[in-house]
């Protein structure tokens, strides 16, 4: 196969911008707001690179373009693609089964078949983008089977593979269909990276147990004398840039006006999340809601904001869980609100990162309540923006963040009563403590960035992998 000109090649289930339409009716890309991209755009503007992701329309074919001095090379999916690999295998099988089942995962055979002709549709493009000894890093479960499709086309490549969301235990990953063929599709990486050093030992445990390769700790050997690393990078934000974004005139001045919108209540709470059912915003809800019922907080003095993205719309725990959401802030707010005084206020819409950091400024506690999630960044954007050392996160315990953020009020979200004396605790906390808490986890926050991340990540690939095998081969 003939190859391309990009020494680095990211491939990703999206592309890193978003169509906007200008007020002359001109179509614009705008770079996203994501982390990924603010840590890979030097990176690739340094290696000639490119970006291989799905522009978020079904039907439309789009040419490859330059944005920023990144080249980008959209990847079609029909409509019945978006359904089926998309909304169905990526985010109603593995989504939920990657976390915890705490939804029911579905399995279906045409969505399989979706996901392997995708897949392959990343893989080829990606071939043909491709130089020679190029160094190409795939992103996420939605696209495990690249490494090893990509593999077959152009043995010469450097692949690495990151997941962003967990990856099961190994009793959980058992009940897919497919598990096989999913462990065999990593494995066509050099270098496959997790969040958490458990997920890695998860992966390689499977591997030894299901496809019988020998492994040793975090490497694994295969028959051909490749072998395949496993190891934990966790990933972290822009945190200067946040920092940066947080210390302007216009933020300090939103975040001001916001308190005063919301009546200047002693205490502000505060969630943000993509409105997922791994999210936990139910159960911290109800929590807050019997504060104030039982009187432990007055009506008056606190008030939780809660910001719910809107997120994949079409699937249906999504769509039970929107209006589940919508009846319990119904509730909380008719049984215990008064004239004027509103306990939560629900925003069912996305925000700029300038309107996030200047709620993370106006916000006394910072509820982060996932029953399962990959890292969690809203967590560290909120430890990025607080420089004033003040504030106060709570968190869950079962967020990867959580083994980073120690000083966090950590919670167990299954368990309500635990959660409210947590909520207590960090409202009615000292600043003194507020800041010894802070700085503790600013250290950590600001030290790990992205940048670091990524550079970890692209260091261990590009390696010599002679240097891993300081390990005998078993
Ligand atoms: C998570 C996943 C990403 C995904 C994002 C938004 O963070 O790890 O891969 O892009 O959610 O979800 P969406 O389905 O809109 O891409």
């Amino acid at each position: 196969m003939a190859t391309g000109t990009a020494d680095f090649v990211v491939i990703a289930n999206r592309l890193p911008v978003d169509r906007v339409t200008a007020p002359n009716g001109d179509t614009l890309w705008r770079t996203s707001p994501g982390g990924l991209v603010t840590a890979l755009e030097p990176v690739m503007k340094s290696n000639g690179g490119a970006w291989i992701g799905w522009h978020g329309a079904a039907d439309e074919k789009v040419k490859p373009f330059d944005h920023n001095g990144m080249h980008l090379v959209p990847v079609p999916l029909s409509n019945d693609e978006v359904e089926e690999y998309y909304e169905g295998f990526s985010n109603a099988t593995l989504w939920p089964l990657y976390h915890d089942v705490v939804a029911p995962p579905e399995f279906h055979r045409e969505w399989w078949d979706a996901y392997v002709r995708v897949n392959r549709r990343f893989a080829e493009k990606a071939a043909t983008v491709a130089n020679e000894g190029a160094v190409v890093w795939v992103q996420d479960y939605q696209l495990q089977l690249v490494p090893t499709m990509l593999r077959e086309l152009r043995p010469d490549l450097r692949i690495g593979f990151f997941l962003h969301i967990p990856f099961p235990p190994t009793e959980l990953f058992q009940q897919l269909p497919w598990r096989r063929e999913i462990l065999e599709g990593l494995l066509g990486a050099d270098l496959v990276g997790f969040q958490m050093p458990g997920a890695a030992q998860n992966f390689v445990r499977l591997v030894r147990q299901r496809v019988g390769h020998k492994t040793h700790r975090d490497m694994i050997y295969l028959p051909d004398g490749r072998t395949v690393l496993a190891k934990a990078y966790p990933i972290s934000i822009d945190a200067a840039g946040f920092e940066e974004l947080a210390r302007t005139p216009e933020v300090i001045a939103r975040a001001a006006e916001i308190r005063e919108s919301l009546g200047n209540p002693r205490t502000i709470l505060l969630g943000i999340d993509r409105l997922d059912y791994t999210k936990g915003l139910r159960q911290r809800l109800r929590a807050f809601g019997e504060l104030i019922s039982e009187g432990s907080v007055h009506v008056d003095d606190a008030v939780f904001v809660q910001v719910a993205t809107p997120s994949r719309e079409r699937v249906q725990q999504y769509k039970l869980l929107r209006d589940d959401i919508n009846r319990l802030v119904g509730r909380i707010n008719g049984d215990v609100g008064r004239i004027g005084q509103q306990p939560v206020t629900y925003l069912h819409a996305s925000y700029p990162r300038q309107e996030m950091a200047a709620l993370y400024r106006a916000a006394d506690v910072m509820v982060v309540t996932p029953l399962r999630d990959g890292m969690n960044l809203v967590a560290k954007e909120y430890v990025a923006c607080r420089y004033d050392d003040q504030g106060a996160l709570v968190l869950s315990e079962f967020a990867g963040a959580a083994s980073e953020l120690k000083s966090a009020y950590q919670v167990n979200p299954h368990d309500i009563n635990g959660m409210k004396s947590m909520m207590l605790a960090a409202i009615n906390a000292s600043p003194r403590e507020n800041g010894r808490r802070m700085k503790a986890m600013r250290k950590q926050v600001m030290e790990n960035d992205i940048e670091l991340w990524a550079n970890n990540f692209l260091e261990e690939l590009t390696s010599d992998r002679e240097l891993h095998e300081k390990n005998p081969r078993p």
